[in-house]
C-alpha cells in the first residue's frame, strides 16, 4: 500500500475542513483512510453490509468485480484450470509463493500424516442425531480440534503454524466424510495413506469395509478444480468472520469453525444447495424456467434466482465461466445428458437477456454450476456446502495468519449509530400497564 501525499480527500463538515489521506493498493484500488476520522471530527461512517468499507489490507487475493478478474497471489484463476493440485494452491494462498518441489512433498506428506482423527474425537460423532446437518457437525468438530490440540492454541512461529494449517486442511476432509457417513448410518472409513488429497476424501466418503471405492480420474479432476476455485475470495462473509473471530485472539480452529457457520447461510455457501433445489423443482414440473425467473423478479415473492448475483462481481464471475465449461465437458461423460444442465443453461439464457438482470448486473456466480457437477460426481446435496468449506479452508487459514502477522492485538470492533429509545427510567413490575 502506498500513501499519496499529493492526493488527499477533503471532508467538509460545517465550517471545518479535514484532509484525509488517500491510499492506493498494488492494483491501483483507492481508498480514503479514515482511521483518524472519529478522533478528529467526532463522526463515524455508516455502511451496513460493508459494501464500501475496506476492513484490512491484504496481499492474498485480488478481485476486480467490474472486469471479472480473480487472482490468487497475483496468478489469474484461469491458470489453475490445468495441472495444479489443491495442495499446491493451498500452499500458495497460505504461504504466498508456489511451493518448491521439496516444500510440496513435505506438505503433502503432512496432509497424509495428519488425516486420522483421535479416536476420542471419533466417538463424538455418535452424539449427533442422524439427521444433523453436516455443516453443523463440521463446525462443531473443527472447534473440537481445539480440545485435542491445545499445543496449537498459541502459534509461536511459522513451523507451528504450518503444522496447525496442515492438520486442519487434512482433518477437515476426514470430519466431512465422517459427517456424511453418520447421516447415512454407515461405518467410518479410515483415511488411506496411499491416496492423495481428493481420492482419499472420496475413499472415506464412499468405500465400504468390504469394497474400496476407486476414484475415477475425471471425478478427481473435477473435484480438485472445484476445491481450487473455492479456495479464496478475499473479504467475503465467512473469511471476514474468520478474521474477526481471530482478531480477538481466538485460536485457528475456533476461528475457522466460525467461518463454517458463516458459510452455511443460503446467501453465501449455502447457495449451491439452493441452486440444485431450484433446478430440481423446475425439473419436477412445478415451474418452467420462464416462470421461475418471473418469480425471482417479483419483490413480493422473496424468491431469488439462486446462483445469480454477487456483491463484488458486476460482470461474469470467472469461476462460473470455468465451471460452466467443466459441466459441459464432464457431464456427458459422467452422467449422460443431465436434464438439470439443460435447465441451468435455459435459466442463464433467459436471465442474461432480461432487463431486470442486465440493469442490476446480475450474472451467474460460482454456485450456479458447481452443484450440478458435484451431483454428477456422486456428492449428495447436503454435502455441497461442506465441499465449499473444504475448498475455502486454505483461504480462511491464509487470512487468519495474515491478520495475526499484520494486525495482532487489533480487535475488530465496528461502531454503530444508535437509533433506540433515548434516556428513560426503569418501571417496577407493579407499576407497569
Ligand atoms: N435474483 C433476483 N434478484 C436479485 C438477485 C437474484 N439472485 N440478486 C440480487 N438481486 C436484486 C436485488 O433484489 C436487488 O434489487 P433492487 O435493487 O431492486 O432492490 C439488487 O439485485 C441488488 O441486490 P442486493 O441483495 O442488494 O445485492 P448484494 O450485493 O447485497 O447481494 C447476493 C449479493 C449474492 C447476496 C445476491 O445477489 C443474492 O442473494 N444472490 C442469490 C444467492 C447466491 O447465489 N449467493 C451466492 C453468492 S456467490 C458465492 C458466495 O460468495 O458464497
Amino acid at each position: 500500500m502506498s500513501e499519496s501525499k499529493a492526493e488527499q480527500a477533503t471532508l467538509i463538515l460545517g465550517d471545518s475542513q479535514y484532509q484525509l489521506p488517500i491510499v492506493e493498493g498494488s492494483e491501483h484500488e483507492r481508498a480514503i483512510d479514515i482511521r483518524t476520522l472519529r478522533d478528529r471530527t467526532g463522526y463515524i461512517t455508516l455502511d451496513p453490509g460493508y459494501g464500501n468499507s475496506g476492513s484490512c489490507e491484504s496481499a492474498i487475493t485480488f478481485i476486480d468485480g467490474e472486469q471479472g478478474i480473480l487472482r490468487y497471489r497475483g496468478i489469474p484463476i484461469e491458470q489453475f484450470a490445468g495441472s495444479p493440485t489443491f495442495t499446491d494452491v493451498a500452499w500458495l494462498l497460505i504461504f504466498g509463493e508456489l511451493p518448491t518441489p521439496a516444500e510440496y512433498e513435505e506438505f503433502s506428506a503432512d496432509l497424509t500424516r495428519f488425516a486420522n482423527l483421535d479416536e476420542g474425537m471419533k466417538h463424538q460423532f455418535e452424539g449427533f442425531p442422524r439427521t444433523a446437518p453436516p455443516m453443523a457437525i463440521l463446525s462443531a468438530m473443527i472447534n473440537a480440534l481445539s480440545c485435542f490440540h491445545p499445543e496449537l492454541h498459541e502459534l509461536e512461529d511459522l513451523t507451528q503454524f504450518r503444522h496447525a494449517a496442515a492438520r486442519l486442511i487434512s482433518k477437515i476432509r476426514t470430519i466431512a466424510a465422517y459427517a456424511f457417513r453418520k447421516s447415512r448410518g454407515l461405518p467410518y472409513i479410515y483415511p488411506d495413506p496411499s491416496l492423495k488429497y481428493v481420492p482419499n476424501f472420496m475413499h472415506m466418503m464412499f468405500s465400504q469395509p468390504y469394497k474400496q471405492y476407486i476414484c475415477p480420474q475425471l471425478v478427481r479432476e473435477a473435484l480438485n478444480l472445484i476445491l481450487i476455485l473455492h479456495a479464496d475470495h478475499e473479504q467475503n462473509c465467512s473469511t471476514s468472520t474468520v478474521r474477526m473471530v481471530g482478531s480477538s485472539g481466538a485460536n485457528l480452529f475456533a476461528s475457522c469453525a466460525a467461518g463454517v457457520c458463516a458459510l452455511w447461510g443460503p446467501l453465501h455457501g449455502g447457495a449451491n444447495v439452493e441452486v440444485l433445489t431450484m433446478l430440481e423443482q423446475i425439473h419436477a414440473g412445478n415451474m418452467t424456467p420462464e416462470e421461475y425467473v418471473k418469480l425471482a423478479k417479483d419483490k413480493d415473492s422473496k424468491v431469488r434466482l439462486m446462483g445469480f448475483g454477487h456483491r463484488v462481481y458486476k460482470n461474469f464471475d470467472p469461476r462460473a465461466r470455468m465451471l460452466a465449461s467443466v459441466a459441459e465437458r464432464l457431464l456427458p461423460q459422467l452422467s449422460g445428458d443431465d436434464p438439470l444442465l439443460e435447465i441451468a443453461r435455459r435459466l442463464e439464457e433467459i436471465a442474461l437477456s432480461d432487463p431486470y438482470f442486465i440493469e442490476r448486473k446480475l450474472y451467474p456466480n460460482v454456485d450456479f454450476y458447481s452443484g450440478i457437477i458435484l451431483r454428477a460426481i456422486g456428492i449428495p446435496t447436503n454435502m455441497f456446502t461442506v465441499i465449499f468449506a473444504i475448498g475455502r479452508l486454505p483461504g480462511w487459514i491464509a487470512h487468519w495468519w495474515e491478520h495475526d502477522q499484520t494486525q495482532r492485538n487489533k480487535i475488530a470492533r465496528p461502531r454503530q449509530i444508535y437509533v433506540g429509545e433515548t434516556l428513560r427510567d426503569y418501571v417496577p413490575k407493579e407499576r407497569r400497564g
